[in-house]
């Protein structure tokens, strides 16, 4: 199994050449969408095998919907295990989501509710999909709108314990902390306080859009200063865990993302020598 570590970027086709022609200094690793690459052939299938071959990969989904009440999509994980086999990413993960119900793909990423029931319910269907997968699946916190009147815990102790229980890992989404705390109003720190330190394997961070008294997780901005200082917390509470920048709209040319990428591994390096600094004084 490959091993990564260091800084990343979210695999687009708009990029496709970039990288097929030359490995880009300073990005260690591509984070691929499963769902674009589970297809019998096809360009984007062809550039994938082609920079498979000089830069290491993870898998991220989007279909897996592991909250819904309907059955697992056995045909789906077969494909997403043809397709790890293939490329032998470092780990694959998706959403810790529903994305429909009696098979309508209502096409988002919905949360869910924070109750003994959920997490039982969730418990089964990771270690069903772990079993399929023959290894651990890592799973992301989404950004939310809204809440269920029926949560029994906070999303924070709902992700620590689903991950202890189920033995899986976790993708935390630094921006998706941020955007859900403005959303309501608790303070991001304590959900990053409660994640498991030996769990969190990766870290997306990502641009969002500001509509005053609320955020929507879109994608489509650099990282705005908030979510660095954010990240730079995370650090220092859960070490050099990979990062990687999600941008899925208003895709800018390579280099803009490599910059931003840059700023990630100054963050992270000043909160690693300002942690080594507290601990020798
Ligand atoms: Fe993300």
């Amino acid at each position: 199994m490959t091993s990564i570590s260091g800084f990343g970027l979210g695999l687009r086709t708009e990029h496709y050449r970039d990288f097929a022609e030359q490995r880009p200094a300073g990005v260690d690793w591509l984070e691929v969408i499963s769902e674009n690459y589970m297809v019998g052939g096809g360009k984007p299938l062809h550039y994938l095998d082609a920079i498979r071959r000089d830069v290491p990969m993870v898998m991220h989904g989007v279909s897996l919907s592991i909250g819904s009440a309907d059955a697992l999509d056995l045909g789906y994980l077969c494909s997403l295990k043809a397709l790890a086999q293939r490329i032998e990413p470092a780990w694959i993960s998706d959403h810790l989501c529903w994305t429909g119900v009696d098979h309508h793909n209502l096409h988002d990423l919905l949360p869910m509710p924070y109750t003994e029931a959920a997490l039982r319910h969730l418990v089964t269907r990771v270690q069903q999909v772990q079993d399929v997968l023959g290894r651990r699946l890592l799973l992301e916190n989404v950004s939310s709108y809204v809440a269920f009147n029926g949560d029994e815990m906070s999303e924070w102790e709902f992700i620590a314990e689903l991950a202890r229980r189920a033995d899986c890992e976790l993708l935390l989404d630094v921006n998706n902390v941020y955007v859900s705390s403005v959303n309501h109003g608790f303070d991001a720190h304590r959900f990053i306080d409660a994640m498991p330190k030996n769990r969190v394997r990766q870290i997306h961070l990502a641009g969002h859009e500001d509509h005053g008294d609320y955020l929507v997780d879109t994608h489509d901005h650099p990282v705005c200063d908030a979510v660095w200082q954010l990240y730079a917390y995370t650090v220092r509470q859960l070490g050099a865990v990979p990062t990687m920048i999600e941008r899925d709209d208003h895709i800018p040319p390579l280099a803009e993302l490599l910059g931003e990428l840059d700023i990630a591994r100054r963050v992270q390096a000043r909160s690693l020598s300002s942690l080594t600094e507290t601990i020798a004084a």
